[in-house]
């Protein structure tokens, strides 16, 4: 018997997202199955995450920041500037208040979902990376290679995503949240090191 309702939770989403958002997160679900599969994760884990990642997307920018303070949940400085960063921490908030999740590790994912963080646990490199190469997505440059980087270096594959997120937003002249860059040094220095 498993833990989690998912079927429930998917109908749920489907009133809650646009259809171009489920479909996404669908393909995120998918994409965490397979990596779960990958690395050895728990499947109903990964894909309660993929499921739920979003599940703030589609609320309202106001909203959103309403809810955080409401809830005392911290809006840092890039986040009032790009409120549609604060649907990670919500929809954390809402996968707890309204989906019925615990699960600490679920949580944190959903949570760090769009900026990644230093130390990150594979369950939340799983989600950051399936929401970047899920079957859906077709305009980020390189995808073919990080797709198959993902099932071959979880950490290369994550590094990578992060680089090529930084050097989009800096050919666009867009905002740097100081989380991706922090995420971005992480990984960095992971790399070094490996590569000794
Ligand atoms: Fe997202
Ligand atoms: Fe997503």
């Amino acid at each position: 018997m498993s833990e989690y309702h998912m079927k429930k939770m998917q109908h749920k989403l489907k009133k809650n997202l646009d259809e171009n958002r489920y479909e996404h997160t669908m393909g995120v679900r998918y994409t965490c199955a397979a990596l779960a599969m990958r690395y050895q994760y728990d499947l109903e884990k990964a894909q309660v995450a993929g499921l739920l990642h979003d599940c703030a997307k589609c609320i309202p920018d106001k909203q959103k920041i309403r809810l955080c303070r409401k809830n005392h949940i911290e809006i840092t400085q890039a986040e009032l500037d790009s409120p549609y960063l604060l649907h990670a921490k919500a929809g954390a908030y809402i996968a707890r208040e309204d989906y019925g999740v615990e699960d600490e590790e679920i949580l944190s994912a959903i949570a760090c979902h769009t900026t990644g963080k230093a130390e990150m646990t594979l369950l939340d490199k799983i989600v950051y990376i399936a929401d970047y190469i899920e079957p859906h997505r077709n305009t980020a440059p390189c995808l073919n290679e990080i797709r198959m980087l993902a099932f071959e270096d979880i950490d290369k594959a994550m590094y990578t995503i992060l680089k090529n997120t930084l050097d989009y937003l800096a050919e666009k002249g867009k905002a740097i949240d100081p989380m991706t860059q922090v995420s971005f040094e992480y990984f960095s220095k992971l790399m070094k090191e490996k590569e000794g």
